[in-house]
């Protein structure tokens, strides 16, 4: 029986959010400082044993193709460098917050692919168009629909049941909003807030369905749109769609064929990052 009660945001916020881990709060501080030592970072990831582990497995993963193995914290820091960790920190804090049960269940598996590659795609469109903020534009990719997750979390076969009245994710915000009186984007948002993450990132969540209404960071939530309906686009199969392509690539001055770049060059990274973090 759907009860309206426990599904409204205050409640989903207040029972169904779970805490960021304390180490991705505390190395988010320490990397926000530009002048941090590689060795600060370091001793702050070194008290994560998880977290320390992964970043030694990426920084000896083909992405990083190294000539021997990194074996110790300093220099898998110094490898994979500043925003490669402040990424696999958010990605490790997200992960671990929701738990395996959710992240490895079928739906949940699809949602957190989806996720990482629209962060990846993101941050990729930053630097194609030589903007600032890439390590922002991952963790907005990362977070876009973390709204559908704690949905999945409050009640996972009820969700399973409206993900599938939907073809897409405008759709599915549209029978969200139906059943529930909002959609995930704007419990997104609430969650966000709940973890005082910037206001940007909150706004942008706000946001990723229809970029245009934004008031503020209209270029970030532009970019994650960008980023999720190229990656929708690409995991369903689908055709690029070529008039769509060449309005992004208008507005963000990136040429029409390095859309289709963007894909080749985070799918190979999307199965190392999926492994190392499953
Ligand atoms: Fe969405
Ligand atoms: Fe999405």
């Amino acid at each position: 029986m759907f009860d309206p009660e426990y599904f409204s945001i205050e409640n989903l916020i207040k029972t169904g959010l779970p805490p960021l881990p304390a180490s991705v709060v505390r190395v988010s501080a320490l990397l926000s400082d530009m002048n941090v030592s590689q060795t600060a970072i370091a001793n702050a990831l070194s008290l994560d044993p998880i977290l320390s582990s992964r970043i030694l497995r990426l920084a000896n993963s083909p992405i990083y193709a190294l000539h021997g193995t990194v074996t110790n914290l300093a220099s898998a820091v110094a490898t994979v460098g500043n925003m490669a960790i402040s990424e696999a920190m958010m990605i490790s804090g997200i992960s671990d917050s929701f738990g395996r049960k959710i992240l490895r269940s079928a739906a949940g598996k699809e949602i957190w692919f989806h996720s990482l590659a629209t962060a990846m795609a993101a941050s990729e469109i930053c630097r194609l168009a030589q903007m600032r903020g890439a390590d922002e534009a991952f963790s907005c990719g990362l977070l876009h629909d973390i709204g559908k997750l704690i949905l999945l979390r409050a009640d996972y076969p009820f969700y399973i049941e409206i993900m599938a009245r939907a073809t897409d994710e405008v759709a599915l915000a549209a029978v969200e909003r139906e059943v529930f009186g909002f959609d995930h984007a704007e419990l997104g948002t609430a969650a966000a807030i709940g973890w005082k993450l910037p206001a940007a990132v909150s706004h942008m969540i706000r946001f990723h369905h229809e970029p245009s209404n934004a008031t503020a960071g209209i270029a970030m939530a532009h970019i994650i749109n960008i980023a999720d309906t190229l990656v929708t686009l690409k995991m369903a199969d689908a055709e690029m769609d070529e008039l769509l392509i060449s309005k992004w690539a208008l507005a963000f001055r990136i040429e029409v064929s390095q859309f289709e770049m963007i894909w080749d060059t985070i799918s190979p990274r999307l199965d190392e990052v999926v492994q190392t973090f499953s």
